[in-house]
């Protein structure tokens, strides 16, 4: 089917509208998806109200429940933050970067047995860029690796999801957890419900 030209978004709540309209039916373009969050200038002044960083580990802030089709949010990582070895619990993931630098590393899923989980691919993401994953590609961890700079990145989850797998790299061990806001609609939410046990 033919493809209508999208014009570039020219702020973040353009990428929200878009959104809105792409998914308004149920089939989802990755191509179109990701030419769309790449198009997207980063401004800081468009998501710093989001963007709320804790002293220990990554946040996760919602911005946008895509009228249940899908999450949009911002994680915020601080120096050497970075996420367990996870999957994306079926669904689609898009990672665009808004500020600094993230590590993706992608491993194969763990075989049939306990066994270490083998690396795929590592890529350094760079300001603007926009990476996808889903589990028939593999698992993944992102990392802020830099001891000087944080980092920022909008991540859009479609469907969303409230669980997902950890999978200890040296055992292929998984066990189910939970994923959690920091903060919604750049309101922190109560300290409790914060507590995503997705991080490490
Ligand atoms: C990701 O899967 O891209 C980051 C981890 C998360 O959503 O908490």
């Amino acid at each position: 089917m033919e493809r209508t030209e999208m014009p570039k978004p020219q702020s973040l709540e353009d990428v929200i509208q878009a959104l809105h309209r792409i998914f308004a039916d149920d089939k989802v373009d990755v191509d179109e998806v990701q030419a769309l969050l790449e198009s997207y200038q980063s401004n800081s002044h468009e998501w710093l109200k989001y963007a709320k960083f804790d002293q220990y580990r990554y946040t996760r802030n919602l911005v946008d429940e895509g009228n249940g089709k899908f999450n949009l949010m911002i994680l915020c990582w601080g120096e050497g933050h970075g996420s367990s070895i996870h999957d994306h619990a079926d669904s689609h993931c898009f990672l665009k970067m808004l500020q600094g630098q993230l590590k993706e590393t992608i491993f194969n899923w763990p075989g049939e047995g306990k066994k270490e989980l083998t690396k795929k691919k590592e890529t350094i993401l760079q300001e603007n860029q926009c990476t996808y994953i889903n589990d028939s590609i593999g698992v993944h961890r992102v990392e802020n690796v830099s001891h000087t700079e944080v980092a920022v990145s909008l991540h859009l989850y479609v469907p969303p999801f409230d669980s997902c797998h950890c999978f200890d790299e040296r055992s292929g061990h998984k066990k189910k957890v939970r994923v959690t806001f920091t903060s919604k609609y750049g309101e922190r939410v109560p300290l409790a419900n914060a507590v995503s046990q997705e991080n490490n």
